[in-house]
Parts: structure tokens; C-alpha cells; sequence
């Protein structure tokens, strides 16, 4: 029986629902790469190990189930500090690896953590599904719409568990405010800014190139992107502010925000409309290439989607340097990761507040655990939600790049506008080759 992934979500949904589990929709898929898995230990692998990829695979490794065998980063330094992290840690050292083709060669891993740079996302993503592993991507889930789309068309083809690490998505205090917007206490939504002012964005000095640190392979750290000589400042963690790898602060909290934004309004496609302006009034040395200012209109039929992202300025409206507003007619409710609450609009409605747990980040590793285990491919943040929050994401830089109004037809996947097209999908340095599904 070939059961494609998205009638499968809506299967395992209702059968979940319902308490019926149909063996038969498993047929032909591979459940775990080791037969025992499912009962006994998972094993799992981490592609990029220094920054967030790291802190994945921690709350991975805090189920005593998970069983950490391999790692793998082009960088010497970071591949031996976190291969000694994790053996003082769990008693046994993982194997490494600097090509991630040979670590997806092993049998042995149910499922792959990917924290590289957005730009590797894509093809690590799409190999580890088609050697038939589970994959935990962080977000953004591509830097370009069309890698978007070949990450979610590699998770149908292989029918395999994705988990997003937009981890907003299993905080509790989130799922709260969804529920009260949704309730229509608010009155009518006309209108929902979002906003993320951090200085890490702003402040990007010019340093001459330089050899790349011993133990680095540069070449495979730039992978897909253009060839270029090494240079500090594009390099780890930074290269977020260069459009080869990344979308700068619009990609990097914008996709949180925007996920919490397009959840709360019960959108699921694209907007009828973009408009954006951005540059990097603020701190015009910044050498970095993404905006360290932008603001971005999204139009629905019937209310805005505002984005602003504003350099030098760590403060921000409603006394928060981040979130997000849902401004309805009886009242405004205001959120981050720090809680949220309802202004009410003339005594209308009554004010809440709403503290988090903090946890978001356990429990969508946890989630994603169960849902390996269950063959569950309802995760909760679909590589689908990925690719629609990413997207939302890459259109708003695209605007601004081109300076100019843009309509996006996700169905022929073109936009209005020949130039904004060249964005939609990047050209891959040889041998790296734009996988085709
Ligand atoms: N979910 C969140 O809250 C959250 C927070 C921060 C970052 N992120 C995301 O995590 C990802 C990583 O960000 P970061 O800040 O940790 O970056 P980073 O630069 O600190 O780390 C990336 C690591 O990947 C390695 N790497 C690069 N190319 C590789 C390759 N081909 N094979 C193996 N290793 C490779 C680098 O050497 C480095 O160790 C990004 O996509 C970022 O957007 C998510």
C-alpha cells in the first residue's frame, strides 16, 4: 500500500484519536534501522555540533533510551570537546565523523540532529530521510523557499518522523494563547506585530580574510555555497548576517515569532500580499549583508501581519524586546517566551497573565521521541509548519532585497516579479548537487 506522509498525518491522527493503530500503514516504511530500537535504545546522531545542535542532542540524552553514537562537524576543536562532553557524560565516547555521507552509512542510527548552518540544512536533511533515519532540523528548516520544498517532499517520499526545532511549539503557555485567541475573546484581530531587537545582529566589525583555524575543513563548512576564502567574521555563529548561509534576524527569531503569529491566526498558506524595507541604518560600518533594520507587512484578507526587526535597540514595545502583539477590539494580548498577557481595551474583557515552565525545548524533544517510537508522524512542528514559517520568512527578506511589492504562488511556486524569482532557489557549488525528489 504506497500511503503518502500527508494522508498518513491524517491517518495516525485519527487512529490515535480513535485508539486503532493500522499496522498495515507501516507497511514497506522502515520503522527503526535497528530491529530492537523501538522496544529497547534509539540511536542517534548529531550533524553540527557547537551551538544549538549541541543543546538538542543534551535533552536528548536525558532519556535514558537515547544512546549517542556518532558525531559529526568539520570543526576538530568543537568534534573533541563535545566528543569528551559526551563520554564523561554517558560513560562511552561516540564515533566521529567530518563527512556526515559516511556517518548516514551506519545502521545503527534511528535518527539524525541537524544544527548546522541553514545552508546545509536541505541536503543533510534529505540524505539522512532517504538512508531512512528520523530527523530532528533546526529551524529555519532552508535558507531558500525551494530547499523548503525538497525537505518536505524527501519526508513524504521516506515516510519518515520530522521533528522542526521551533520548540515554541511544545511550550505549554503557548498552547494557552493559541486556545484564548482562538476562544474570540479578543474581538476582532485586525492587525499582530511581531518584533526581535538584539544587538548580536548589529555589531560585525570588517576583518581581512585569513586562513582558515587548524582543524576546520572550510571547504565542507561552506559545502553548497559559493567558494570564498575564510574570514572570522562569516564563520561560526556569525554567519547568520550573510545571505549564502542565512536570513539574519528575520530568519533566525522571525521564524519563531512568525510560527507563534500564523498558529495564533489559524493561517496555513501565504499571504496575499509582502511588503518590506530594510537596511542597516542603525549601524552603517556593519558589514553584515542581512538587515539589521527591516520591517515587513504581511496582507490577509482581513488583518496584518507586521514584522520589525530594529538594530542597536535592546527595548521594545509593551517593555519586551521581542514578541508579539494580537491586537483585537476588546483587548491586546502580548507574548513571548517570558509569558503573556491581555490588555484589555476599556475594562472589555478581563486581564490575564500567564507564566511559562520553561521547558519548551524538553518537551518537543521528548515529543518527538514518542512519535519515533509510535511511528507517529504527527510531530509537533511538522517539517510542513517548517517550510510554511521559513518561507514566511525568506519572503519578507526577498521584498526587501528587491524593493518591492511581491504576490507568491506557492502552488506554481513563482512570484509576480521576475527578480524576486532568482531567489527562490540557489545554485549549488559542484559537487554539491540541488537534490531532486
Ligand atoms: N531552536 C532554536 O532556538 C535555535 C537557537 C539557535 C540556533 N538555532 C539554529 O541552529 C542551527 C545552528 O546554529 P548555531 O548557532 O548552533 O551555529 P554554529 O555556527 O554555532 O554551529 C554550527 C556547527 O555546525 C558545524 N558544521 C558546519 N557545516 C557542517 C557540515 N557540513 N558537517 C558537519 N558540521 C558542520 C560547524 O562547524 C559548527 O560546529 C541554525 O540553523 C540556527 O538557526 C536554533
Amino acid at each position: 500500500m504506497n500511503i503518502s506522509r500527508r494522508n498518513f498525518i491524517g491517518r495516525s491522527a485519527a487512529a490515535v484519536a480513535t485508539g486503532i493503530v493500522a499496522p498495515s500503514l507501516l507497511n514497506g516504511q522502515k520503522i527503526f534501522a535497528s530491529p530492537a530500537a523501538a522496544n529497547d535504545k534509539i540511536g542517534v546522531a548529531l550533524i553540527g555540533c557547537r551551538g544549538m545542535g549541541w543543546s538538542d542532542l543534551s535533552d536528548f540524552l536525558i532519556h535514558p533510551e537515547i544512546e549517542c553514537l556518532a558525531l559529526c562537524d568539520i570543526d576538530e576543536n568543537v568534534l573533541n570537546s563535545r566528543l569528551a562532553e559526551v563520554e564523561k557524560w554517558k560513560n562511552k565516547k561516540p564515533a566521529a565523523y567530518g563527512d556526515y555521507r559516511k556517518m548516514l552509512e551506519r545502521n545503527d542510527i534511528d535518527a539524525v540532529i541537524i544544527g548546522t548552518p541553514d545552508h546545509w540544512h536541505c541536503l543533510q536533511m534529505v540524505d539522512a530521510c532517504s538512508a531512512g533515519k528520523d530527523v530532528y532540523v533546526e529551524k529555519p528548516i532552508a535558507n531558500s523557499i525551494a530547499e523548503c520544498d525538497a525537505m518536505v517532499a524527501a519526508a513524504e517520499k521516506y515516510n519518515r518522523v520530522v521533528q522542526v526545532g521551533q520548540q515554541q511549539r511544545s511550550g505549554d503557555h503557548w498552547h494557552e494563547m493559541k486556545k484564548y485567541i482562538n476562544s474570540g475573546k479578543l474581538g476582532k484581530i485586525a492587525q499582530v506585530d511581531v518584533w526581535a531587537n538584539f544587538n548580536y545582529a548589529n555589531i560585525l566589525h570588517a576583518v581581512p580574510d585569513s586562513s582558515a583555524p587548524a582543524g576546520v575543513d572550510f571547504d565542507r563548512w561552506l559545502g553548497p555555497a559559493p567558494l570564498r576564502t575564510f574570514n572570522e567574521k562569516r564563520f561560526h555563529g556569525l554567519w547568520r548576517m550573510f545571505w549564502d548561509y542565512g536570513g539574519g534576524l528575520m530568519t533566525d527569531w522571525g521564524v519563531h515569532l512568525l510560527d507563534m503569529a500564523l498558529w495564533g491566526m489559524n493561517v496555513d498558506g501565504m499571504p496575499n500580499r509582502v511588503f518590506a524595507s530594510g537596511g542597516n541604518f542603525a549601524y552603517p560600518d556593519n558589514i553584515a549583508e542581512t538587515f539589521g533594520d527591516l520591517s515587513v507587512i504581511y496582507e490577509f484578507d482581513d488583518f496584518t501581519i507586521q514584522w520589525n526587526n530594529l538594530a542597536g535597540t535592546e527595548t521594545g514595545p509593551y517593555g519586551r524586546n521581542y514578541g508579539l502583539a494580537f491586537k483585537g477590539t476588546n483587548g491586546t494580548l502580548v507574548a513571548n517566551r517570558e509569558g503573556w498577557e491581555v490588555l484589555p481595551d476599556q475594562n472589555k474583557i478581563e486581564s490575564v497573565s500567564v507564566q511559562p515552565d520553561y521547558e519548551d525545548h524538553k518537551k518537543h524533544v521528548a515529543q518527538f521521541i514518542r512519535c519515533m517510537k509510535d511511528r507517529d508522524m504527527h510531530t509537533a512542528c511538522p517539517i510542513e509548519n517548517g517550510s510554511l514559517c521559513a518561507k514566511y520568512a525568506h519572503l519578507g527578506n526577498i521584498s526587501a532585497r528587491i524593493k518591492s511589492e511581491l504576490v507568491y504562488d506557492d502552488g506554481k511556486k513563482k512570484f509576480n516579479n521576475s527578480s524576486a524569482n532568482k531567489f527562490i532557489r540557489p545554485t549549488y557549488r559542484k559537487p554539491w548537487i540541488f537534490p531532486t525528489l
